[in-house]
Order: structure tokens, then C-alpha cells, then sequence
């Protein structure tokens, strides 16, 4: 809604180039310059550069960063249907295609209205054992004193946990074939951040990293359509997403095509198990660094669960582990930016910022989660800010890992359980060690991953040896 009569604040923003805008400081420091920017205000504009104004034929354009809730819920939640999703770049697009995480409009009412059922309730939790034998099966490879690449550990976790949930069977071979697309998939979205010109060529402009994408992609694309197929001919009843979207139809009684099967199953499994597993490496990365944290979860799980792998019965009785995981979100949110939204009309905010049609709005978890007015001496990582009184209290859209309103993570209750079960399962029986000498950093890519390999050594608890106590 807009108010011509309501006069709107000048916009300040950090200084940026003429001709290429915030994009050079966004590069050089992502992170750091979206922290940065909280000084200037509330809402900050990031004007985009001449160049960019040339090619989108746009005056003046420019990102918002926006540091206040109030106006976060406005986009996302309140006045949602009056922003959509930017246009993606050719990678993405490719990946994607028109899975439920980029259509919008009615196509992206239906899909969601069709696949949430499978990802709440009843359905969710009946993937306890899954998760939880998955886990045990892994940790079962563990030999104590062994070092081990922890995020790699993880990634294969969830990517056999995901596969089941999709595909009804474990995975085999195909689980390395889909790790390398993920890793040339993401070396190529890299360079897109890092460079304009990369971002704006077509795919199939040969380079040899678009070539290895391509080929790789080509081959896990080719897995799946395999699936699909051999599905189609199967006799026997599945319960699992690709027997959920065979059976769909849409108003006119016609299946779904092949491709739009292809694009949802895509989706579902690069979204849910690369965040899942970037979310675990971070916790054992922060767990590693504070022992006493680290303690007190160790005695709560021989409380809770003694020598038993996790049930759903223990979950709401798991609270140190869930208050550990959701501050291991907020210090280190795997979507650490939300896809950029585009406003679609003039638009005044209700800190009274008045954005202009077309404006490019960016929201990001990671600059909100460490932003000081939310929660004071915010790199400290303290799981007592996920207390019952502490959440309580704290002011509502702070705080969005999932983000929020109508596009909102399908997954989140799944990967809330996923992600506990496996924290519990693993943290009930060995004490990771991060390996001297590494210095681990934040990567923002697709995904907040570390920027090199964490490698931990994995030490099991001694059933002989006492738990911590804890006063
Ligand atoms: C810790 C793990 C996860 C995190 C932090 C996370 C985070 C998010 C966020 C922030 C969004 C919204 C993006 C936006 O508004 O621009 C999103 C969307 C989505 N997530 Fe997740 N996710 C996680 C796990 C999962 C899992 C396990 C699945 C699937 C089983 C999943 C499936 C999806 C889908 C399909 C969407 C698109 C929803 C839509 O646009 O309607 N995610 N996720």
C-alpha cells in the first residue's frame, strides 16, 4: 500500500562504485559488508552501478537491505503478493527448472498445496527410524582417534536420508555422481557471484567448468528421469514424493509431465539435504570450540536416552540438543540470504521506507541473526538465547533460518527433526574434535558452507568413562 502523502526518510547506504555499485565490496567481504551495513539504517540502499543499470535498462537500480523485522514481515509475510522472486541465473534455472522453489503465482499455490502434506505431521515423523538407523549405520564406520571430513560425512547422511524420502530405496553409486554435480554446481554459482560477466552468459558458452557441470548434471538428471520411468512400470504400491506426484493431476484430470516431475525431485533434493547437512557441520564445528557447551549436551542425551538411539517419544525431552541446533542456525543459518524479491509496485515500508517499483529487496538471515539490537554480542554462540523465556521474548521475525510467510521452507519440520535426531544419535556416542590448524570460514554460496574441508577427529564416549555433571 503506498501513501503519497506520507513523506519517506532519505535512504543512506555505505559508499560504492559509480560504475559497478556494491558489487565490488559485496565480493570482496560478502558477509562482512552485509554487517557493515547495518549501521546505515534500518533500510539500506545498495545502489547497483551504471553497468547494471544498462543491462537491466533500469535508472537508478539499486538493493535494499533490510535490517528491521517489522519490514521483513511486510515482504514476506504481510503484502507478500506484491514481490516475486528475481529473476534466477542460467546455473540455477538449469538446476531448478520450474520445481516448486521458483514459480510463483498460482503454479507455486498448487505445488506447495500438493507437497506440503508429505513434509508435516504424521508423515515426518514416521522418518524417525530412517533418520536415526542412517545415522547409527555411518557412526558404525567411525574408528575412535579417526580423523574424518565431517561435512562430507554429513552430506552423504542426508543425501541417503532425502533419497528414501523421494525414491522409496537406498542409494548406491549414484550418491557420488550427485555430490560431484553439487560441488561443480556450486564452484559455478561462486562464479557467478564473484563475476558479473559470468552471471549474465548463457550456459552454453563452453568453458571447461560449464562443460564438467553439464556433463555431471547431465548424468544425475539422467538418474532420475531413470526412476521415474522404472517407476511407471512398477506393479507394486509406494509410499514416497515420487509416487505423490505420479498419482497427481491437475484440473483437467491429466498427470503431471516428466519434466515437472523431474524439476520437483531436483528440487527437493538438492534443498534438502545440502542445507541439513551445512547445518550439522556447523554445529559440530561450534561445539567443537566450547566444551562446556558441549558437556551439558552430553549429559543430557545420557539422561534422556542412556545407550538407546533416539525415538520420537524423546524429542520434546531433547531441549539443550534443540536450544544447540537452533543457535548453531542462527550463528550460521545455511540459506544465509533469501532469494532476492522484486518489487512489483511502489511500496512504503513500515519503518516508512518507500521502495520503487522494480526495487531489488534483500533479505538475509545471516545480517539479521547478527545484527546486535536482536541479540547482543552476537558472534557469541550461547544456546540460551533458544530458552523458553528467552524465545518468548524475542521480538518475531528476528529470527527466520526457514524464512518466512507463504514461501517458507516446505522442509523445516522435517529438517528440525533430521537435524536433532542426527545431533542426538551422533553426540550420544562421539566427542568431534576440530584438527589443529585449520582456520574455517564462512563461504556464502548457494549455501553457507565451510570454506575448506573440516576435518575432526572422532573420539567415542567410553560407556566406562562418567558423564560430565552439571550443576
Ligand atoms: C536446515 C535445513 C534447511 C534450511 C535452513 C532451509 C531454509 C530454507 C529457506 C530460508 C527457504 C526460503 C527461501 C526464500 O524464501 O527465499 C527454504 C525454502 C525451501 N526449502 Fe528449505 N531449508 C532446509 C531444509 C529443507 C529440507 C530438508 C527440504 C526438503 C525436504 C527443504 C525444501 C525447501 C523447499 C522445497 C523450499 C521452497 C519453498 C517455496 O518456495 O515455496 N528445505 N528453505
Amino acid at each position: 500500500m503506498t501513501d503519497q502523502t506520507v513523506p519517506s526518510p532519505p535512504l543512506s547506504g555505505p559508499p560504492v562504485s559509480r560504475w559497478w555499485g556494491c558489487f565490488p565490496e559485496l565480493r570482496r567481504d560478502t558477509l562482512g559488508f552485509l554487517v557493515h551495513c547495518q549501521a546505515y539504517g534500518d533500510v539500506v540502499k545498495l545502489p547497483m552501478g551504471l553497468v547494471v543499470n544498462l543491462l537491466l535498462r533500469q535508472r537508478d537500480a539499486a538493493m535494499y537491505v533490510l535490517n528491521h523485522p517489522t519490514d521483513v514481515k511486510h515482504v514476506l509475510v504481510t503484502n507478500q503478493d506484491k514481490y516475486r522472486k528475481a529473476p534466477v541465473p542460467p546455473v540455477e534455472s538449469r538446476i531448478f527448472g520450474q520445481g516448486v522453489l521458483h514459480t510463483e503465482g498460482e503454479t507455486h499455490h498448487r505445488q506447495r498445496r500438493l507437497l506440503l502434506p508429505f513434509f508435516h505431521g504424521n508423515h515426518v515423523t514416521a522418518y524417525t527410524d530412517l533418520i536415526t538407523c542412517k545415522t547409527y549405520d555411518l557412526i558404525g564406520h567411525w574408528q575412535d582417534g579417526t580423523t574424518v571430513d565431517i561435512e562430507r560425512e554429513m552430506a552423504y547422511l542426508t543425501l541417503s536420508v532425502i533419497w528414501r524420502l523421494l525414491f522409496g530405496r537406498d542409494t548406491g553409486p549414484e550418491a557420488n555422481t550427485i555430490r560431484e554435480a553439487i560441488a561443480v554446481g556450486q564452484s559455478l554459482i561462486k562464479l557467478q557471484y564473484d563475476s558479473l560477466l559470468a552471471s549474465f552468459t548463457p550456459l552454453w558458452v563452453p568453458t571447461t567448468l560449464r562443460r564438467r557441470f553439464n556433463n555431471s548434471f547431465r548424468a544425475m538428471e539422467a538418474m532420475i528421469h531413470r526412476s521415474i520411468h522404472e517407476r511407471r512400470m512398477a506393479t507394486h504400491q509406494h509410499d514416497d514424493v515420487l509416487a505423490l506426484l505420479l498419482a497427481t493431476r491437475d484440473t483437467e484430470g491429466r498427470p503431471l509431465k516428466d519434466e515437472e516431475i523431474r524439476d520437483e525431485l531436483m528440487t527437493f533434493l538438492l534443498a534438502g539435504h545440502e542445507t541439513t547437512a551445512n547445518a550439522l557441520t556447523w554445529t559440530w564445528f561450534l561445539l567443537s570450540q566450547f566444551r562446556s557447551i558441549r558437556e551439558r549436551l552430553t549429559h543430557e542425551l545420557h539422561e534422556v536416552l542412556g545407550d538407546r538411539l533416539p525415538t520420537i517419544a524423546d524429542v520434546p525431552r531433547l531441549r539443550y540438543a534443540k536450544m544447540v541446533w537452533e543457535e548453531s542456525l542462527r550463528l550460521y543459518p545455511p540459506a544465509w540470504s533469501l532469494h532476492t524479491r522484486v518489487a512489483q509496485a511502489e511500496d512504503q515500508l513500515p519503518s516508512g521506507a518507500r521502495l520503487p517499483s522494480g526495487a531489488w529487496v534483500f533479505i538475509s538471515p545471516w545480517n539479521l541473526h547478527r545484527n546486535p539490537r536482536w541479540f547482543p554480542d552476537p558472534n557469541r554462540f550461547d544456546p540460551e538465547r533458544f530458552s523458553e523465556e528467552a524465545t518468548r521474548n524475542r521480538l518475531p521475525f528476528t529470527y527466520i533460518p526457514f524464512g518466512a510467510g507463504g514461501r517458507r521452507c516446505l522442509g523445516e519440520s522435517f529438517a528440525e527433526l533430521e537435524g536433532l535426531l542426527i545431533l542426538a544419535t551422533v553426540a550420544s556416542r562421539f566427542r568431534l574434535h576440530l584438527v589443529e590448524g585449520q582456520t574455517i570460514q564462512p563461504e556464502p554460496v548457494m549455501t553457507l558452507r565451510p570454506n575448506v574441508s573440516v576435518k575432526m577427529i572422532v573420539q567415542r564416549i567410553d560407556s566406562q568413562e562418567p558423564h560430565p555433571v552439571v550443576a
